[in-house]
């Protein structure tokens, strides 16, 4: 889509939060994703919009460091930066940011910091609206998780249907005259700017938002922001990769592992009693390796290598379970689900044909229920696996836009 720039633009970015939740050693915007940080990131995304004024909403102590990132993030358009400090409250910062508005802003998109990764078709998604007469939008995403109202015993009181909820995300765009009256009649502190706008009695208009614009709240955010970044800049781009998912695509991934490792066998996701266990970084399973590979490679999002190197410490030893659901998490960020794995490993032992239902079962578990078929096979004496040294494992996998 392109776009003509848009006249008396103003993004406020609201970054003053203190990020109890991630608990990042600093506030949350300017915890690094990779040598940047999630503010650097998000103001890399409203650039890449055409806004008239930035306006970077930080606590008091960072102005002069935010500054320097914002400017930074500017480039040659460094002059549209503008930082303030924020308040106690989100809202409270929005109202900070909308007092440095420029006299001849007519239009305001609040988003938070947090979104990182939002791209920038939500903004010009955003922005088109604005320009088609919308005077309140904001970008949504579809609920995928079945909703249930508990009560404060932990007892479900009602199901809500999942067909009326929509998440909402940020950027938030609004006729500055709206927003700006919204919050000087505000009685409550609301979550989001909509919400306050909404209580003042106007409408508001949803447009498609993006997974990859979550909001990096718990340390598991801050993980898959840091996963998503370090794919996209070691995937080669567009020739492996795309930006929406819109045709199912296929992967292959093989692994092998020798016997020799400390304690019991894990393989397909099973615990192998009596049995030699695998050597490797982590539990040694071949197969679920092998199912990793298979799934990134479909996705373009590099290899297991890319997410679960020796530099992460927190997979030394894990099983199957935790690297499957990990990749299903970095798939699910770009889009994609499972649609069915197939694999076959080659291997003298164990024996696989009793537990074979069962290895499929724990493994489609950890992916979410996608089906996974085992299928395991000597190699007649021959090689390695014949000589009973070692394990190999084949996967591939089909997976589907989300
Ligand atoms: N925010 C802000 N001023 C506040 C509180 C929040 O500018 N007083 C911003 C945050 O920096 C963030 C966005 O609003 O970009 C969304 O808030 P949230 O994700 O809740 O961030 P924090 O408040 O920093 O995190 P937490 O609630 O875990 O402390
Ligand atoms: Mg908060």
């Amino acid at each position: 889509m392109t776009l003509r720039p848009v006249p008396h633009l103003a993004v406020i970015v609201v970054a003053a939060g203190s990020g109890t939740r991630l608990n990042g050693g600093a506030p949350k915007a300017f915890v690094g994703i990779d040598e940047r940080s999630i503010l650097h990131h998000a103001l890399r995304g409203v650039f890449a919009a055409p806004p008239a004024q930035v306006v970077v909403v930080v606590p008091e102590s960072l102005r002069g460091d935010a500054l320097t990132d914002a400017r930074d993030a500017a480039g040659d358009r460094a002059e549209l930066v503008t930082v303030v400090a924020g308040g106690a409250t989100r809202q409270e910062s929005v109202a900070a940011g909308l007092s440095a508005l420029w006299a001849d802003i007519e239009t305001v998109l609040v988003h938070d910091a947090a979104r990182a990764l939002t791209p920038p078709a939500v903004f010009e998604r955003v922005i088109a609206a604005l320009d088609g007469g919308a005077v309140a939008v904001i970008p949504t995403v579809p609920v995928v998780d079945t909703i249930k109202r508990v009560d404060g015993d932990g007892r479900v009181t009602a199901a809500v249907d999942r067909s009326e909820l929509a998440a909402a995300q940020t950027p938030q765009g609004f006729r500055r005259d709206i927003l700006a009256a919204a919050l000087a009649a505000a009685d409550a502190d609301h979550t989001d700017d909509a919400a306050l706008v909404a209580a003042a009695g106007h409408d508001v208009l949803t447009v498609d938002g993006d997974h990859t614009s979550f909001k990096i709240t718990t340390a598991p955010d801050l993980d898959r922001a840091r996963a998503l970044v370090h794919a996209a800049s070691v995937v080669q781009p567009s020739a492996t990769r795309t930006a929406a998912p819109v045709m199912p695509r296929v992967g292959l991934g093989t692994d092998v592992h020798g016997f020799g490792g400390d304690g019991a066998l894990w393989l397909a996701g099973l615990e192998w009693p009596g049995e030699t266990a695998l050597s490797g970084h982590s539990d040694g399973d071949a197969v679920a390796h092998a199912i990793v590979d298979a799934l990134l490679a479909a996705a373009g999002l590099g290899d297991i290598g890319t997410h679960f190197g020796t530099d992460r410490p927190e997979f030394a030893g894990a099983h199957a379970a935790a690297f499957l659901t990990h990749t299903l998490g970095l798939l699910g960020a770009a889009g994609w689900r499972v649609g069915n794995v197939s694999v076959q490993v080659q291997a003298n032992r164990p024996r696989f044909a009793a537990r074979r239902v069962e290895a499929e079962r724990a493994l489609s578990a950890a992916l979410g229920g996608a089906p996974v078929s085992v299928s395991a096979t000597t190699t007649d004496g021959l090689g390695f696996t014949g000589r009973t040294e070692g394990v190999a494992a084949f996967a591939t996998a089909l997976i589907v836009p989300a």
